[in-house]
């Protein structure tokens, strides 16, 4: 967010208005993390100048970019400048309601408000039926209610001191969690994209034993199209105040003896996605452009893993995770790669989140839980369906490890 609202102040200096003297700038980051901005431009036909909010879109939609995520405008004077009603117009065709705008101007007041709650009778091209229009990443936007900054406020004060993100089929694990409140994620973070048909999105505040625990079920995947979106769930789990993240994932076994229903502990990763979340502008507030991945799974965390594992009597295993895109499966030839490379199992979330954790200097420790020999290395074909029940199968396991870990980490 003060990234976002320090571009609009820096392209403010270059607006053209010499008619007001009312300077705006406006950034605005898509779904994909780009970042476009403007600044209004006046000419001596007053009324048809050009808004920067109606500057950065057009910018935006000549690099053939689509999906709004965040919205930053700055005005001059002393109060926060909101856009006007066209662009808001404007903004809600390429965004949801859920989208935050962050609105200054000469001082450092911020208003934040969501396009929902600044034009909450907007009609689109959806209510005139233009084709295509509900294809676009902006339709599919889904966001915060009105009441998402206190949601976030109230879960803060509830202290969390390990997050927790639960992986597919893995549900179960929620029984070990005394549930104080649920909050609907989708509400709290404006995701976009196309989220896996029946996944729920909740973050649940709870204690288990006696330690408090902000636990995510439904995590965003890159394959769901909002490259910034796991990227967010971390950030999202680190201003809560935790201490340390715990994510669980299912993934498909490569190395010889991983087989379906063995738990392994993430020792480090090699990112074959294709992509790295934190491209584009890089948030300071969380950390530096350049960050270091050297120790991105902690050494303490493994090691209390590793405790855990004895105290409970449920084996833990170690490995390499390769990270893959998705949504399609990895055809055997892949996955020879990868056993070339040093990946002993693999899998399609956590590396993004590893990536967002280390940036945000967030302590990691992760568990994968093998529900399949990767594609090639075994007869028979890979489903979704599969990784869900042996997700399930093993789901008592990863909450006995999880219980264990709990105690030792409070
Ligand atoms: N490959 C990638 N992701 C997975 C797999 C797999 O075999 N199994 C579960 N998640």
């Amino acid at each position: 967010m003060r990234n976002l609202i320090d571009a609009a102040r820096s392209v403010r200096a270059r607006a053209y208005a010499p008619y007001s003297n009312f300077r705006v700038g406006c950034a605005l980051r898509t779904v994909s993390g780009a970042v476009f901005v403007g600044a209004n431009v006046e000419n001596a036909a007053y009324p048809q100048g050009h808004c920067a909010e109606r500057s950065a879109v057009s910018a935006m939609i000549a690099a053939g970019e689509e999906g709004i995520a965040e919205v930053a405008v700055a005005g001059s004077g002393d109060g926060p400048c909101a856009p006007c009603g066209g662009c808001r117009q404007l903004l809600f065709e390429h965004a949801g309601p859920g989208v935050p705008v962050y609105m200054t101007g000469d001082t450092a007041e911020v208003a934040t408000m969501t396009l929902g709650e600044l034009l909450p009778a907007a009609f689109g091209p959806q209510a005139l039926d233009v084709a295509g229009a509900s294809e676009r990443g902006a339709a599919t936007v889904t966001g915060a209610t009105e009441a998402s900054d206190e949601a976030l406020a109230e879960a803060r004060a509830f202290g969390p001191r390990l997050g927790l993100v639960l992986g597919s089929g893995l549900a179960p694990v929620l029984d070990l969690l005394t549930i104080e409140k649920t909050y609907d994620l989708e509400a709290l973070l404006p995701f976009a994209g196309a989220p896996v048909e029946g996944h729920v999105r909740s973050l649940h505040l709870g204690r288990i034993g006696d330690l408090r625990v902000a636990c995510v079920e439904g995590r965003a995947h890159l394959y769901e199209g909002d490259i910034m979106a796991p990227v967010r769930l971390v950030r999202l789990i680190s201003d809560l105040g935790v201490g340390a993240l715990l994510l669980t994932s299912a993934v498909g076994g490569i190395r010889d003896g991983l087989d379906a229903g063995c738990i392994v502990c993430v020792d480090d990763h090699i990112n074959l996605t294709g992509i790295n979340p934190l491209c584009g502008a890089n948030d300071d507030t969380y950390g530096p452009r350049f960050p270091d991945m050297s120790e991105a799974y902690d050494r303490h965390l493994l090691g209390l893993l590793d405790a855990a594992s004895a105290r409970c009597g449920v084996p833990l295993e170690h490995g390499i995770y390769a990270g893959w895109m998705g949504p399609s499966f990895e055809t055997p030839a892949e996955i020879r790669m990868m056993r070339m490379l040093g990946g002993d199992i693999v899998g399609m979330s956590v590396v993004a989140e590893a990536i967002a954790a280390a940036h945000a200097g967030l302590p990691l420790a992760v568990l994968s839980i093998v529900v399949n020999r990767a594609a090639g290395l075994e007869e028979g074909r890979l489903s979704h369906g599969e990784t869900l029940e042996q997700g399930r199968r093993a789901a008592p396991k990863v909450a006995m490890l999880i219980e264990a870990f709990a105690e030792m980490f409070s």
